[in-house]
């Protein structure tokens, strides 16, 4: 078993096991040298050599615990039919949303769309070392719906979301759940070892919405993964106390928080719970000197408790490669 696995489902923490979110990206030369001969980025992810190549690239820069597939939270809109479509580096162009197309798409047409990413999977877990894991992901169903609607830009002083089209988007809502468990049992039957799920967006939910658009969604996932025996890892970015409730009512594998949560105050309220990442991704723009004091600070705190070392969200393309290598091997020194 992976020791990835290992932490996750036997709650081992006699070593810390090492990946990061974005691993794969535009902070690396040479995925940026893959990515200027092709400039349509669905594209390349619909490419399952090209796909598996650039998975592997940090996998063969470090040693890290685990790959992730690169792929997208957004190729799932696609394939029920949504034009989508990357501006070169600001990410997603505002989707025209074609309901109709959205809820008529066959199980057939999505997973024809999408088969190119189940080969990738195949592909990449041939190569991967045993003792490492390979994780595959999907967004949560509130985040792809902040895609969906182009929410982002109706955040309120407080940064929350009046929700209007609650009709329109129950149907919606279905339709994920359907169609991302579909997604999910796809990526498992082709190799992967783990599931996240990034409710990258959740911050954005209002106080008396979060039962209807976080917990409720991410709890029909996850106990789809139990029922299938896929071990689960969320990522509810921004609810700050209200990880806590979130942990309780959806019950997931292992929870990755965000560097706004104090890892402390984490460790005390999960119940034991295989906790994952925390450290800000700006803070490796910093001195090797802040950088590593801030590795060792996340160690120490998550000492006897299984901890999976990574990020609070995903690495910025501004980060220097090497300091990810010295991260990497300040995490596999610790003794324990
Ligand atoms: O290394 C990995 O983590 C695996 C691959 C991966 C990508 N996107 C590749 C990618 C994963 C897990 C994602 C998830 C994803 N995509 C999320 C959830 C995590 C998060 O960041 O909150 C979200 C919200 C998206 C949507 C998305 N994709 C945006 C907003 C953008 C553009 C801005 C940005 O952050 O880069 C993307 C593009 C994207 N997805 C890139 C990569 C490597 C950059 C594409 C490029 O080369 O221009």
């Amino acid at each position: 078993m992976s020791k990835l696995l290992n932490c996750l489902i036997n709650k081992d923490f006699s070593c810390v096991p090492v990946w990061f979110m974005r691993q794969a990206g535009r902070y690396l030369p040479e995925f940026r040298k893959i990515r200027s001969k092709n400039p349509d980025f669905l594209k390349l992810c619909f490419n399952s050599d090209l796909a598996s190549k650039i998975t592997l690239q940090p996998i063969e820069r470090y040693d890290l615990d685990a790959a992730i597939i690169f792929s997208d939270i957004l190729v799932i809109p696609y394939a029920l039919k949504q034009p989508i479509v990357f501006k070169d580096k600001t990410g997603p162009k505002n989707i025209d949303l074609n309901i109709k197309n959205f809820l008529d798409t066959s199980k057939k047409d999505f997973l024809s769309t999408l088969n190119p990413v189940y080969e990738t999977i195949k592909k990449t877990k041939k190569k991967l070392r045993k003792d490492k894991a390979l994780i595959a992901f999907i967004g949560a169903p509130w985040t792809l719906i902040t895609y969906l609607y182009d929410l982002k830009k109706e955040k309120d002083q407080n940064n929350k979301i009046t929700i209007k089209n609650k009709n329109e988007i129950k149907l919606v809502l279905n339709k994920l759940d359907e169609f991302l468990k579909i997604h999910i049992i796809n990526q498992k039957n082709a190799g992967a070892d783990a599931i996240q799920i990034f409710d990258s967006w959740a911050g954005l939910l209002k106080l008396e919405d979060l039962d209807e658009y976080c917990y409720k969604p991410n709890k029909s996932l996850i106990e789809f993964c139990k029922e299938n025996e896929i071990p689960s890892i969320c990522f509810p970015k921004g609810l700050k106390n209200n990880y806590k409730e979130f942990i309780k009512e959806v019950k997931p594998g292992a929870i990755n928080i965000d560097y706004e949560i104090d890892p402390n105050w984490a460790k005390k309220n999960f119940g034991g719970l295989c906790i994952q990442g925390g450290m800000k991704p700006e803070l490796l723009l910093k001195s090797e000197k802040e950088v590593l004091e801030e590795t060792e600070k996340y160690l120490e705190i998550f000492k006897n408790y299984p901890y999976i070392f990574n990020l609070g969200h995903g690495i910025l393309p501004n980060t220097n490669p090497d300091i990810v290598k010295k991260i990497v091997k300040k995490v596999k020194l610790i003794k324990r």
